[in-house]
């Protein structure tokens, strides 16, 4: 069994963050999306994994290698997003005849795929998706179900009318008889190869197509929001763990790595994670926040947010559910004219 991990794609609904990072690189709780899925496989048992990259490429081959996995990883070059299917056609090679989980790096799934890789496996089926009730069924794939619920009838690609409120998850179990799917389907009105019509071909054709619920939470990272609400849901569930000595208040679970200094006058109230050598001085730290390494932290209320490595914050008043990029700086301008200054990148977004 292999993996084949999707971090292609532009991730345009990210901008401007992903105008200088692949989308699957923004860390969730201090970790790019993306290690989740490679965690989940191996965690799974599977230790072949592709990875599918496109226009950063060199980006993703360099996060994922400054780690030490226990897999052997390929990267395979896609280059424009064409589909989810297309990725399957430009892996042909590297997936050979062997069964494999497809995962879309940008999703991250709270159980894990272990339960479904086995009715996948035990139920001998061609291919098996994962579905979720979701309250806008409008975003995702959606899947209608046969009369007695057991299989599968139709998947339809974010339809206006969805046939009800099951959204497909991005991880979908194959075995081979997917290659002949993904070369015997047209693009979409989006014009990519989509896998939800891969899918539909195979189920067209006869061949068996099981799916599995999933119990506990599941995020698609793809916009903003998501991300935020993904690090809520992955900072319920840490464990207090200090590397530094500290003054200051802290209160309910808090992660702070090595390097990072905190003054006597700053109060943590969990749960928050704080990357290494970060300086907090007189300022707040509020519940679901992430702050990355080499970030400043001075006269400042931050709560419910992710904060980038490299960024600067000083006497910015109070920072909430809000998502600051690698390396950004919010100050309180002296000069004349006072006033709100900004120096903000193409798609920023401002809420005063
Ligand atoms: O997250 C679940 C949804 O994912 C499913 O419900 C949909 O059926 C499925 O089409 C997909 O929808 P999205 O609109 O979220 O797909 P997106 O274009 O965001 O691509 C998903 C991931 O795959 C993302 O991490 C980028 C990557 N990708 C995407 C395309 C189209 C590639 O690597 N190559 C591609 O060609």
């Amino acid at each position: 069994m292999k993996a084949l991990i999707l971090s292609g794609g532009h991730g345009t609904r990210l901008r401007p963050l992903t105008y200088s990072q692949q989308k699957q690189l923004i860390p969730v709780a201090n970790k790019p999306v993306l290690f989740y899925a490679i965690e989940d496989v191996i965690e799974a048992g599977i230790h072949e994994i592709g990875i599918i990259v496109g226009p950063n490429a060199e980006q993703v081959k360099e996060t994922v290698l400054s780690e030490d996995w226990d897999a052997d990883i390929e990267f395979i070059y896609q280059g424009d997003p064409k589909g989810l299917a297309h990725a399957i056609l430009v892996a042909r090679d590297y997936l050979g005849d062997d069964d494999f989980v497809m995962y879309l790096g940008d999703n991250i799934l709270r159980e894990g795929i272990v339960e479904h890789l086995r009715h996948f496996k035990d139920g001998d089926f061609d291919a098996s998706i994962l579905l979720q009730e979701v309250p806008n069924p409008q975003q995702f794939g959606v899947a209608e179900l046969s009369e007695d619920g057991k299989t599968i009838k139709r998947l339809v690609e974010k339809p206006k009318v969805p046939p009800s409120n099951l959204a497909l998850v991005g991880i979908y179990f194959f075995k081979p008889v997917i290659h002949e799917a993904v070369r015997n389907i047209k693009p979409s009105w989006r014009n990519e190869l989509e896998i939800t019509d891969a899918i539909q071909w195979l189920i067209d054709n006869g061949y068996r197509v099981g799916w599995t619920k999933v119990t506990g939470w599941w995020k698609d990272t793809g916009k903003p929001g998501d991300l935020l609400d993904a690090n809520r849901l992955i900072l319920d569930d840490i464990q207090t763990e200090i590397q530094v000595e500290t003054k200051a208040r802290i209160h309910g679970r808090v992660v702070i790595e090595k390097g990072t200094e905190i003054d006597e006058k700053t109060v943590i109230k969990g749960p928050v994670v704080i990357g290494k050598n970060v300086v907090i001085r007189n300022s707040y730290i509020g519940p679901y926040t992430s702050i990355g390494d080499n970030v400043v932290i001075e006269n400042t209320e931050v709560e419910d947010s992710i904060i980038l490595p490299d960024s600067e914050i000083r006497d910015a008043g109070r920072i909430v559910e809000s998502l600051i990029g690698r390396g950004a700086k919010i100050l309180r301008g002296s000069s004349h004219p006072s006033g709100r200054k900004f120096v903000l990148g193409d798609m920023s977004r401002v809420l005063l």
